[in-house]
């Protein structure tokens, strides 16, 4: 089977072969229908993050289960199933209280045809979902709604800020107004993005080529906000998130901040019990939230059709990877072929 690999940072992905041993008795074989371009994976291209080499990146994706293994009972051949990053053991300290998104550090590898993965690590899901869709909210939508409605708690009426509207950041606007907040101010630096952010819920858009981003929030919202949320991964968003709080407001995290680089705050803003917290995958319980997020979808809440910027075959990875660089896309999806 085709798939993507990373053999050096900096270096376009290289189409090869590859080939899967047979599913261990815990193991489900994907057949891989899409595949997102999630930010995380430009991360790693670019030596960002520590990866070792080669590799096969991807990790938002969607397909329909192959084969099994001898102890597999939670899905069958045929099944439509979403993989998620947060594989789960279901036994250690952090999977029975309830925070599983802390169980294990995974990859998976899903820019490829096929898929080997642990069970705990897939969700199955509706089979009138389409695919397309439902790959999405692997990562991106589940991450930027997750960090909204599970780590940060969004009550209704609270004030919130999105910086960065890429695909992760569109579901965060679109969980903030699932949770009811009040004004869900959207920050980005491409007009279209905005535009976007309004159409998913965005009450107010902020265009930092406009001036200061923290002046900006606070005069539209009287001294600041309850809640941010940085999605773009870069130290300066990250300590505008901080200094936009309203006292008692709290500052998530969620994009990747290079390996190794401090961010630095002011810390006279901690007497005001403001709190600043970081979001993984957006605290999931994904064989929960997942099918949830499905039927929002269903019901109209969760406009994933706004999502999709562009539908690539595998061979064209590259060029979605800079048009990302670029800002241009929300998401881009490799589509295989059946
Ligand atoms: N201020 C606000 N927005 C900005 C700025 C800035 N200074 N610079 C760029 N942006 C916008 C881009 O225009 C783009 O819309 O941030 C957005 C980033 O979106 P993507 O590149 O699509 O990233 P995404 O996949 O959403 O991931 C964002 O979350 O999970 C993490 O690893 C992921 O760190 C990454 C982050
Ligand atoms: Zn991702
Ligand atoms: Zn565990």
């Amino acid at each position: 089977m085709k798939a993507a690999v990373l053999h050096e940072v900096n270096k376009p992905l290289m189409i090869e072969d590859v080939s899967l041993p047979n599913p261990g008795p815990r193991e489900v074989l994907i057949r891989t229908a899409v595949a997102g371009l999630c930010h995380s994976d430009l991360h790693f291209m670019e030596g960002l993050y520590p990866h070792p080499l080669p590799a096969v990146l991807g990790h938002e994706s969607a397909g329909v289960v192959e084969q099994v293994g001898s102890d597999v009972t939670y899905v069958k051949p045929g099944d439509h199933v979403v993989t998620c990053l947060s594989v789960f053991c279901g036994t250690c300290d952090n999977c029975t209280t309830g925070r599983p998104v802390l169980c294990t550090d995974t990859n998976l590898s899903s820019f490829a045809e096929q898929m080997l993965v642990h069970e705990n690590a897939i969700v199955k899901i509706r089979k009138d979902m389409p695919l397309e869709l439902a790959a999405l909210i692997g990562c991106g939508v589940i991450t930027g709604y997750g960090a909204v409605v599970n780590t940060a708690k969004v009550a209704p009426g609270e004030n919130v800020v999105v910086i960065g509207c890429g695909g992760v950041g569109m579901a965060a606007i679109n969980g903030a107004q699932i949770a009811g907040a009040g004004r869900i101010i959207a920050v980005d630096t491409n007009p279209a993005k905005l535009q976007l952010a309004t159409k998913l819920g965005a009450t107010d858009i902020v265009d930092p080529r406009n001036g200061d981003v923290v002046q900006q929030v606070r005069d539209l919202t009287n001294g600041g906000v309850h809640h941010s949320f940085e999605v773009l991964g870069r130290k300066e968003t990250a300590e505008q998130a901080f200094a936009m709080l309203a006292p008692g407001g709290t500052a998530t995290i969620v994009g990747m901040i290079p390996f190794g680089q401090k961010i630095e705050l002011h810390g006279f803003d901690f007497l005001r019990e403001r709190k600043i917290q970081g979001s993984s995958m957006g605290s999931n319980h994904f064989r929960v939230d997942m099918p949830r997020l499905i039927e929002f979808y269903m019901r109209g809440k969760l406009h994933l059709e706004d999502w999709i910027s562009a539908k690539l075959k595998l061979p064209e990875i590259n060029e979605g990877f800079a048009a990302m660089k670029a800002g241009k896309t929300v998401r881009s999806v490799i589509v295989f072929d059946a």
